[in-house]
């Protein structure tokens, strides 16, 4: 069954048009990446299949019904989870504060808690730690337990592993590919690093300057000289 279905979507800054007829799907239980060097459109993408951006023009449908210029609020009801690049989690509230709140904004959040809280030590661990003095890497574990809680069939990610050391880097990973296996959640994961989608998705789109440019299985389209070529270029 297809999940998400956006098909044509054109959106962009007052006059300056971004994303310019991006199609792609997502099937129930898919992860898939989308990449693309910074600029590239992934952010922005993102924010118009969320609803924090009015899409110009396309069409996106979740679980069959057209969400297409619902606003973000209404998204998130709808059970669709996302850890955005920053400002994921709320600074001056505690760990335990940002998960209950992140609970209490959804339909179900409240019956999945717990098993979110056995998934991520650091809720327990860290409950009555002020989430700004986290460390990068544990913030945004917390966002990523914060969209969990709030998803019921959908994550999308953007760029999770960004600024991250390759140990947290490796972290993320796992947790992503439990969320997938054990939550049955769908997750798109648009990353300029190619490592973390490697690892973990089933279909890649390639994203450049606003439009997909190439699109298939994940060791067809990453394959060790893009790598290279990525490492080389940073
Ligand atoms: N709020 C904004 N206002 C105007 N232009 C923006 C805004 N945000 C991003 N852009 C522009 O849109 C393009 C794509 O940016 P973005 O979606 O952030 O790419 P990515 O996430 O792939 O790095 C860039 O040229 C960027 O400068
Ligand atoms: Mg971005």
């Amino acid at each position: 069954m297809k999940l998400l279905v956006v098909t044509d979507l054109v959106a962009g800054y007052g006059k300056t048009v971004v994303i310019n007829g991006v199609s792609f799907d997502v099937e129930l239980g898919q992860v898939i990446g989308l990449i693309g060097p910074n600029g590239a459109g992934k952010t922005t993408l993102i924010k118009a299949v969320l609803g924090y951006l009015k899409p110009w023009r396309g069409k996106i449908l979740y679980e069959g019904n057209d969400v297409t210029g619902l606003p973000a609020h209404k998204l998130a009801r709808l059970g669709i989870g996302y850890v955005p690049e920053r400002g994921g989690v709320l600074r001056t509230l505690t760990v335990r504060e940002n998960i209950e709140l992140a609970a209490s904004m959804s339909k179900h959040g409240g019956d999945k808690l717990k098993e979110v809280t056995k998934l991520f030590k650091i809720i327990e661990e860290r409950k009555t730690q002020i989430a700004g003095t986290l460390s990068g890497g544990e913030q945004k574990m917390l966002s990523i337990a914060m969209a969990l809680v709030m998803a019921s069939k959908l994550m999308i990610l953007d760029e999770p592993s960004a600024g991250l050391a390759p140990i947290m880097r490796k972290k993320v990973v796992e947790v992503l590919k439990k969320i997938n296996k054990e939550f049955g959640i769908s997750l798109v994961v648009a990353e300029q690093d190619p490592t973390v989608v490697l690892e973990t998705a089933e279909v890649v789109h390639v994203i450049e300057m606003g439009s997909i440019v190439k699109s298939g299985k994940t060791h067809e389209i990453i394959k060790p000289e893009v790598l290279k070529e990525y490492y080389l270029g940073m």
